[in-house]
């Protein structure tokens, strides 16, 4: 059962890096602020992580086509969507000991929470950090880190609606990096400064937006729970209206139940038809939807679920681990979905001799030539390096034993259950493949 220890993130944070999931940046200059580098196993679990969702999103859809925009966007992008004035947070100092806080965190503006000590008025902090493009360094070079993804959808909006010949109600899907110059960031990877997001927008016909709003946030929240989200961690969270984003007319997360308490995963929102009307208004060019069944244009609504990748894959990490039984006894597993899993298969000679390791890497070439991520290991007592797999969140291992010299047959490990079974080594790819995908 599992046996979650009160300072679980730490014990995690601790796990990931001795393990190669997430290390921190730049750490040999005693590490960068709030950036992460995602090591061997990290690197494969947020691939998984983006790939289930791209699959769900757009390769099992008809509806809705992929865009990989770029991250540096022209200058106006920023002012006709409304994130140069209105992409702020409220921030404070405290005079004393220089902490510093976002406002709208603190229950009350009149003492430091950390020392006591007076407050500074209330700034507002634009979050979008700045660089330049070219040589020279003025304001007319200023251009804008993309603080999300979207944007780089709705400029597009009818270059992929033309070229795709996509009528209304269809989505554009996007993965990639943004970047937010936060106040607060902390949490390990839950609220960084350089962060990937899963957006996708989808437009519909403007009468139709509340059956689709509603559509997406159960479609969403589902998501989480068929790659393995146990459905207690999960809720949903409408917003007031006073938290509106200033283009939202609607918006619900999807919020995990990290150890540090309740916390955004994902948004769904309503974002009218602000973002197409202010990108038509401020370059010139309508970016307007043409109906030929009504012979004439308008602009369409967008849902919007925005997800972050790396929030994804840290509650996918939390709520996949767990410690069974206790003291020396006690074995570490990270239960991921086989589909999330940065390795499948482990294959383990018995022993350094008799032909298993020959045997064993024909094995693991076989499972490789098949494009399953899969793991070689020799070293070290058999008990032990099942625990390393469990550890690692591998879902089989297979072992090669005396047995297999005389019949050709392998055993495979399950990491929940740790059943054993037997199964002909010609079978090995065929049995892990159906396994894999749910089929078995
Ligand atoms: N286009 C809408 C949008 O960007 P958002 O709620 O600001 O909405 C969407 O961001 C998702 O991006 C969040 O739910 C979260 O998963 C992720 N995200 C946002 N800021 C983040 C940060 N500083 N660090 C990590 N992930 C972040």
């Amino acid at each position: 059962m599992a046996a979650k220890a009160p300072d679980l993130m730490s014990t995690i944070v601790s796990l990931c890096k001795r393990r190669g999931f997430i290390f921190q940046s730049s750490e040999i200059y005693g590490g960068l602020n709030s950036c992460w580098d995602y090591g061997p196993l990290g690197v494969e679990l947020k691939r998984n992580v983006k790939d289930a969702w791209w699959r769900s999103m757009v390769t099992n859809r008809r509806d809705i086509v992929g865009l990989d925009a770029s991250i540096l966007m022209h200058p106006k992008v920023w002012e006709a969507s409304g994130h140069l004035s209105g992409f702020t947070d409220p921030l404070v100092d405290c005079k004393q000991c220089k902490s510093r806080f976002r406002a709208d965190h603190l229950e009350n503006l009149d003492k430091c929470p950390s020392c006591g000590g007076e407050l500074t008025d209330v700034r507002k902090f634009n979050l979008m950090f700045k660089t330049f493009m070219g040589p020279v360094e003025d304001q007319s070079a200023t251009v804008f880190m993309r603080p999300e993804t979207a944007q780089g959808i709705f400029v597009n909006f009818l270059n992929v609606q033309q070229a795709a010949r996509l009528k209304p109600p269809f989505g554009i899907a996007q993965v990639g990096k943004s970047f937010r110059n936060e106040i607060t960031p902390g949490n390990f990877t839950y609220r960084t400064r350089e962060f990937e997001q899963m957006e996708m927008e989808f437009f519909v016909p403007p009468d139709n937006d509340a059956y689709w709003y509603d559509y997406w946030k159960e479609q969403r929240r589902s998501w989480y729970i068929e790659y393995g989200i146990k459905e207690e961690n999960l809720r949903m969270r409408e917003h007031a209206t006073d938290e509106l984003a200033h283009y939202a007319k609607g918006c619900a997360d999807v919020e995990y139940k990290f150890p540090f308490g309740w916390s955004e995963l994902e948004g769904i929102a309503n974002r009218t038809d602000f973002d197409l009307k202010k990108h038509s208004e401020a370059s010139g060019k309508s970016l307007a939807y043409f109906d030929n069944e009504s012979n004439s244009h308008y602009f369409p609504y967008v849902i919007e679920p925005a997800a972050g990748a790396d929030r994804a894959t840290l509650a996918f990490l939390v709520d996949a681990y767990d410690v069974e039984g206790e003291g020396k006894e006690a074995r570490t597993v990270l239960r991921f979905h086989p589909s999330l899993a940065p390795i499948k298969a482990a294959v383990l000679p018995l022993v350094k001799k008799d032909g298993m390791p020959e045997k064993a890497e024909n094995i693991y070439r076989d499972l490789l030539d098949n494009s399953i991520k899969s793991f070689f290991d020799q070293t070290a007592a058999i008990g032990r390096r099942y625990a390393r797999q469990d550890e690692a969140g591998t879902p089989f291992c297979i072992t090669i034993d005396t047995q297999t010299l005389s019949d050709d047959t392998v055993t495979i490990r399950e990491r929940d259950s740790r059943e054993q079974y037997r199964v002909a080594s010609t079978r090995i790819v065929e049995v892990i493949s159906k396994k894999l995908s749910g089929k078995a």
